[in-house]
């Protein structure tokens, strides 16, 4: 779906976390700023997925974070459904933070041990036991491992009796238990065999579909993204550089951040990775305390000139793709955006395999 038509569920605008840098244990003193979130823009639409892509340490998790409310921004506001949940606070937030949900990354260390997997799942009713009574969750309980294809007997297991995959499908089910409209998902396939990552993925999309949900799903792998998301954003040390529907980035990319990810992305077909371009990036990401005047990407960018020092690239459609109307024309924050394709396009039916059951453990 095309995030430009559907109603707008989550709207996000200059949003800032930064966190004080300081010395001294007795007398803190604050000598500077780690600009975890610089300034980051988008919009979601209801029943689209919106993929969020960079390296480790842009910013991706602490943007997830504040948008399921569990840190505070230091600036700009989050629109759910047109009202700014950063200023709501007691109850108000407590109905806003229940249609939100977040799916976290780690499955191994997000499930607690201790708890039985009915316990992990059910848990958020007992912060909202508005959304089921006592004595109905059991069965719903049940009938979430259910839907996420797991067997609803294995209720009293523990999280160490699963596997990767399924413990994912935990968290998942967990997430889903109090029928929220948005899933925040921080790199929910990251720590999965590669063999897992599809089926689980399937297995988000199948949900979507079926409860109506929106999602943000966040990688450092435009791979991942490929075929769940709707739009992509690609984000370089707080900010979004790129960002666009799906074919505009992956087979249209302008900005040379993105262009160097694309590179990076894995081929199958042995005649397409052959006709690849590889862009390495030489140096490292600047600290995020530490930010480069201009263009932040400058200190990598093989394009960079004068200009890119001085004047920071705004997040808009370049003039040169303005007026064309063409894949090429959308958000790129560069000063010299050039259309590049990176990895061949597709053909059809190169879709990821389709969802199947797990085995029991
Ligand atoms: N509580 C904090 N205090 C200070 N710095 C922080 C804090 N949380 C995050 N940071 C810094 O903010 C930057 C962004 O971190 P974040 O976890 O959002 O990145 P990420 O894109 O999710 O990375 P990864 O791919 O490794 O998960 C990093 O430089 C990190 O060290
Ligand atoms: S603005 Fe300059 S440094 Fe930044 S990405 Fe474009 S060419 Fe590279
Ligand atoms: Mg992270």
């Amino acid at each position: 779906m095309d995030g430009t038509t559907a109603e707008t569920i989550l709207e996000v605008d200059g949003l800032v976390k930064h966190y004080p840098l300081t010395r001294g244990i007795l007398f803190r003193k604050q000598i500077g700023e780690v600009k975890a979130v610089d300034g980051v823009d988008f919009r979601l639409g209801r029943g689209e997925t919106l993929g969020i892509v960079g390296e480790s340490g842009c910013g991706k998790s602490t943007v997830a974070r504040m948008l399921v409310n569990l840190e505070r921004p230091t600036a700009g506001t989050i629109k759910y459904k047109g009202e700014d949940i950063t200023r709501l606070s007691g109850r108000a937030l407590k109905a806003v933070r229940r249609n939100i949900q977040m799916v976290f990354q780690d499955p191994y260390t997000s499930l607690n041990p201790r708890m039985t997997v009915g316990d992990i799942i059910g848990e958020p009713y007992e912060i909202h036991p508005e959304v089921a009574p006592k004595g109905d969750r059991r069965r719903r309980v049940q009938d979430l491992l259910d839907v996420v294809g797991l067997n609803p007997e294995y209720v009293n297991r523990y999280p160490h009796q699963f596997s990767g995959g399924q413990r994912q499908r935990i968290g998942i089910a967990r997430g889903l238990a109090l029928r929220p409209e948005i899933i925040v998902a921080d790199e929910p396939v990251s720590a999965l065999d590669v063999s897992v990552q599809a089926q689980v993925v399937n297995l988000l999309e199948r949900l979507q579909d079926e409860f109506d949900l929106s999602y943000v799903f966040i990688a450092h792998d435009l791979s991942i993204v490929r075929h769940i998301s709707d739009r992509v954003g690609v984000m370089y040390l707080g900010r979004i550089v790129e960002t666009g529907r799906d074919a505009e980035i992956y087979d249209h990319p302008t900005h040379p951040y993105t262009q160097a990810l694309l590179s990076a992305v894995p081929v199958p077909d042995p005649d397409a990775r052959e006709h690849r371009e590889r862009i390495i990036l030489t140096g490292d990401v600047p600290s995020p305390a530490n930010v480069p005047s201009g263009c932040r990407f400058r200190t990598r960018c093989w394009k960079a000139q004068e200009r890119c020092a001085l004047e920071v690239p705004l997040l808009a459609v370049p003039a040169e793709f303005r007026f064309t109307e063409g894949p090429a024309a959308h958000d790129s924050a560069c000063h010299f955006a050039e259309e590049k394709q990176v990895v061949p396009p597709e053909e059809p039916g190169g879709e990821p395999p389709a969802e199947e059951p797990e085995s029991a453990p």
